[in-house]
């Protein structure tokens, strides 16, 4: 009788301000979009015969097991044991009810968000890192060389090679290495050595260098002295943080505890947000919604990056580099062209040039939204989420606030009370610096300019 009274007065939603599971409760497998998609992503090709790659051209730099994952068409993945079992120190992770934030704007609309920032590194990278560790463990790798931007990946894949007992190599983006070094502090904790790329220690780190010597780094960049690494030393592998179809899978996670954790407050989101830097933690908890959607469900899924690399809203749907010196293979993604150099915002982790080929897609075949945002409005969000909800969020994972706040809004112009779900990908406490600056007027916008885009673009490989 309570309960029926209870759900009468709040139409069966729960009003708990954390949502939470138990440990048992922990996904047991990872989702994969490709079979549901309506128009599969289009396969990697060698940038030399411009023909899709088989397994053979990865396995320089990639272990079988992820190369198997990154091309698999089957729609769940069984996450090892050894994995759940690292999970647990931070997974399930919990889901608010940003009451405080409701109340704040007035909106009827019922916002939730996704806290991925109580893992060890303080973001969802955590996610793919272990998973990425393990698997190189088990093919007897010894080291992995990666980049970082804003360095939440890179001490990421610092504490995974901690967990399972494997140096790890970071190119960490100059910018970034020199406006964080408590990034760079905890990586060293956990054991890895950090480089500021453009580094001496590449070929291609040594190139840009000599072209400008005062280059502040990208992510294109940082990839490319690390895949370099790689393929030059046997016992050392390549794992990347974002943009390959392997990571996304792994970062489903946090999509299918969501929507266990909505089904307990008795909910469904209308819209999902996440950031979009190379996509994963917003293919991570769009993609098990997506699925849904795919089956006829009415859902709206936005990726939001800065507008100053503006891959999705401004960039072509073309095969290019994932890296700027031209190691990798082609993807066919939304991409501002391999070589162009983002402004240094303090949302280091989104200045990458190109997207996940998944998002990408789904972006193309209408199924995805995308919006862009100047950083002045962005750490304005960031700043009423922190009044109101308390948590310092990561500069990145503003965007998704920027763009939750503007769709309550949007529901309070209309009177219409939808649930609006966004990943809050990490906090933001070693990013102290970017609200000093903000707080004492150091922050500018920085549009790019659409002929620069073009430029960029206008390098791109022709594929024939
Ligand atoms: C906190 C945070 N959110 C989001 C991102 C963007 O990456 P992705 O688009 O792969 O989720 C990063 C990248 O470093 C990050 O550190």
């Amino acid at each position: 009788m309570l309960k029926y009274l209870y759900d009468l007065i709040t139409g069966g939603i729960m009003r708990e301000t954390k949502i939470m599971l138990s440990e048992s409760e922990i996904p047991r497998q990872w989702y994969n979009i490709t079979p549901d998609m309506p128009n599969p992503p289009k396969p990697p090709l060698h940038p030399a015969t411009q023909q899709p790659i088989g397994p053979d051209d990865l396995s320089a730099i990639f272990p079988m097991s992820l190369i198997e994952q990154e091309v698999s068409t089957q729609r769940w993945m069984d996450i090892p044991e050894e994995v759940l079992d690292i999970y647990t120190l931070w997974r399930p992770s919990p889901l608010f009810r940003a009451k405080r934030l409701e109340s704040f704007l007035k909106t009827p609309a019922r916002i939730y968000y996704k806290y991925e920032g109580v893992s060890p590194a303080g973001s969802h990278k955590p996610n793919t890192a272990i998973p990425q560790a393990y698997y190189n463990k088990k093919a007897g790798i010894k080291r992995i060389a990666t980049e970082t931007g804003a360095g939440q990946w890179g001490s990421s894949m610092a504490l995974a090679g901690s967990m399972f007992g494997l140096d790890v190599t970071v190119y960490m983006v100059k910018v970034s290495y020199n406006q964080k070094p408590y990034r760079r502090i905890s990586m060293e904790t956990w054991g890895a050595t950090v480089h500021a790329s453009p580094s001496t220690v590449t070929n291609c780190g040594r190139k840009s260098l000599e072209i400008n010597p005062d280059n502040p780094g990208s992510l294109g960049l940082a990839i490319s002295e690390a895949v370099e690494d790689a393929a030059t030393h046997d016992d050392t592998n390549y794992a990347l943080g974002s943009v390959l179809n392997h990571v996304v899978h792994h970062q489903t996670i946090i999509g299918l505890e969501s929507k266990k954790q909505l089904a307990i407050a008795g909910d469904y989101p209308d819209i999902v947000i996440g950031c979009c830097g190379g996509g994963s933690n917003f293919g991570g908890v769009a993609f098990p919604f997506l699925a849904d959607k795919i089956n006829g469900k009415e859902l709206r899924a936005i990726a939001v990056e800065p507008s100053s690399c503006p891959t999705l809203t401004k960039g072509d749907f073309r095969y290019d580099f994932g890296d700027t010196a031209g190691l990798t293979p082609f993807l066919m993604m939304y991409t501002l062209g391999h070589d162009f150099m983002p402004p240094g915002i303090h949302a280091g982790g989104l200045r990458y040039h190109g997207d996940s080929p998944l998002v990408s897609q789904l972006y193309r075949d209408g199924l995805i939204e995308a919006k862009a945002y100047p950083q002045l409005s962005v750490f304005e969000a960031a700043m009423t989420f922190a009044k109101t909800e308390a948590i310092i969020p990561a500069p990145e994972s503003s965007h998704a606030i920027r763009a939750a706040i503007d769709e309550a809004l949007i529901c309070k112009e209309e009177g219409k009370s939808k649930c609006i779900l966004f990943n809050l990908s990490g906090h933001g406490y070693l990013d102290l610096a970017a609200y000093d600056d903000y707080l004492n007027k150091k922050l500018v916008d920085f549009e790019y300019p659409d002929e620069c885009i073009r430029e960029s673009l206008a390098k791109l490989p022709v594929i024939k």
